[in-house]
């Protein structure tokens, strides 16, 4: 196994393992939709996204997209989203181990903060916590409001983050939300 950063050779690959799993899971046309999202967050340079991936036998088996989530203050906060784990090496650790691999690099590079909105029961497992939306309101109304969770990185607190959030043009589309 074989966990680290994805090169922007890659791209087509990190795609095609979104569409794949999303496919798996939610059907066909939310799985081209996740494989296009994560193809246009890896391909757009103004606004770079850092992908982690794991290889098993130089197969790609899972991966995790990070881009920036711009706060009203001097914070580096990022937003996880999407994330994969291909169908047969699910419910195996390899989710959770990505993501903990992912979050030492981001805290090195000196993120203050991870953001995303999704299952609270997976990532409750993770460190991540409701976020109010007085508290920091989502770039988009949330049909879900209590998938929208962070986590802290190193000594920062929950209380830092404040205002409203604004994400990379690709996730700013109501879809997502
Ligand atoms: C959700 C997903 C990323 C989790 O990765 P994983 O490798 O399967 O998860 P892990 O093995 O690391 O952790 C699994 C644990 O998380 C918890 N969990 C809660 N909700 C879960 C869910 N929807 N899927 C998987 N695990 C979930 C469970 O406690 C589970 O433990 P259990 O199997 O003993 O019940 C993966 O299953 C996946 O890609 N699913 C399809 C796509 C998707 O839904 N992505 C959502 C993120 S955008």
């Amino acid at each position: 196994m074989n966990t680290r950063q994805a090169e922007p050779q890659e791209t087509a690959a990190v795609a095609q393992l979104f569409t794949a799993t999303f496919t798996a899971s939610e059907g066909a046309s939310e799985g081209k939709q996740i494989g296009d999202l994560a193809h246009r967050l890896m391909s757009t340079p103004d606004e770079p996204a850092i992908c982690f991936g794991t290889w098993q036998d130089q197969q790609l088996t899972a991966a995790v997209i990070f881009t920036e989530l711009r706060v009203a203050h001097p914070l580096q906060v990022m937003l996880l989203s999407p994330l994969a784990v291909a169908p047969n090496w699910q419910r195996q650790g390899n989710g959770q181990a990505l993501v903990k691999h992912s979050m030492d690099i981001l805290q090195e590079q000196g993120v203050s903060h991870l953001v995303t909105y999704g299952d609270p029961a997976f990532y409750s497992k993770l460190g991540f916590t409701p976020i109010r939306e007085h508290q920091l309101k989502a770039p988009q109304p949330l049909s879900y409001p209590r998938g929208w969770i962070a986590r802290p990185l190193s000594e920062h607190g929950f209380d830092e983050l404040k205002g409203t959030a604004s994400c990379a043009s690709a996730l700013d589309d109501p879809q997502y939300w």
